[in-house]
């Protein structure tokens, strides 16, 4: 098989400016099923940036994305979704004073007609979140428990499986153990590995290296937004990927040369 056979998406010199910030600039960036891709930067790296161009909250002021080599065009949160990726923000978006099943449900309740009227189908959603939560490998007390009532950890978790319960093939997740104390942590990097492990993509925006270095696959830097290194994890190590990060060494482009070229490429 070769390095790109199992690409799914991809995002091809892509920039962003706002006004005269340049927040992205002519970044490559390509994520496979069952892989776990980290992105790394300082603040203002452009990180956020490409959250957002990739889940469909700005798009881009130039470059190319494709999905399955097609051409997309991820103009709302909606169109991204459709396409498979959920987004995964730092605030998670959840409803403190709703059940967890209501929160992963929210928008797109289940219903059944009784006397021709449709009725919440709590039933059929409390078991499909027993499904998912499993499927994650998590600890959620039930499925009517309240979002309020949750550690930092398992609120992870119910934004995770409000994400997958689509047909999600990209999970992107923007600094997702920010906020977590040691043990939380440790339970969210299992999710990931999880989602891998289901063969699903995920990105991973991080500032935490041990974490990047925990889960991760392959790498990219971002710095004033440029990519600046991309590296498989196992040819490099924290020390150096700090240096990329500060500009103190060039860092590396991925040197597959079937990973740099798109399927042939100029061959076609
Ligand atoms: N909506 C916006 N309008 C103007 N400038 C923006 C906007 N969004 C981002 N920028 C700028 O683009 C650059 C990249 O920002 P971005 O939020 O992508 O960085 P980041 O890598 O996510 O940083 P952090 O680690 O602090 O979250 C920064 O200089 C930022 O000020
Ligand atoms: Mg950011």
């Amino acid at each position: 098989m070769s390095a790109n056979e199992s690409i799914w998406i991809r995002a091809t010199k892509v920039s962003k400016h706002f006004g005269a910030v340049l927040a992205l600039e002519g970044v490559d960036v390509s994520v496979r099923l069952g892989e776990v891709l980290a992105c790394v930067g300082d603040n203002g790296a452009g990180k956020s940036t490409l959250v957002k161009l990739l889940s469909g909250a700005h798009s881009p002021s130039a470059g190319e994305v494709t999905i399955d080599d097609k051409p997309v065009t991820i103009e709302s949160p909606a169109k991204a979704r459709q396409l498979g990726i959920a987004t995964i923000f730092q605030e998670l978006a959840l409803v403190e004073n709703l059940s967890v099943y209501e929160n992963i449900f929210l928008g797109r309740e289940i219903v059944r007609p009784v006397l021709g009227l449709p009725i919440l189908d709590r039933k059929r959603m409390r078991d499909r979140v027993v499904q998912l939560i499993d499927e994650l490998g998590s600890h959620i007390p039930s499925p009517s428990a309240l979002v309020s009532d949750l550690s930092g950890g398992q609120r992870q978790a119910v934004a995770i499986a409000r994400a997958i319960d689509l047909e999600t093939k990209l999970i992107v997740m923007d600094e997702p153990t920010a906020s977590l104390a040691v043990a939380e942590t440790r339970k969210v990097l299992k999710l990931i590995e999880q989602l891998r492990a289901n063969g699903r993509a995920v990105l991973l925006i991080s500032h935490n290296l041990n974490d990047v270095f925990e889960v991760a696959d392959r790498i990219i830097v971002l710095r004033r937004g440029r990519k600046v290194a991309e590296c498989e994890k196992s040819q490099t190590d924290l020390e150096e990927v700090v240096s990329w990060i500060t500009g103190a060494k060039p860092g590396p482009q991925l040197n597959t040369p079937d990973y740099i070229i798109p399927h042939g490429g100029d061959q076609q």
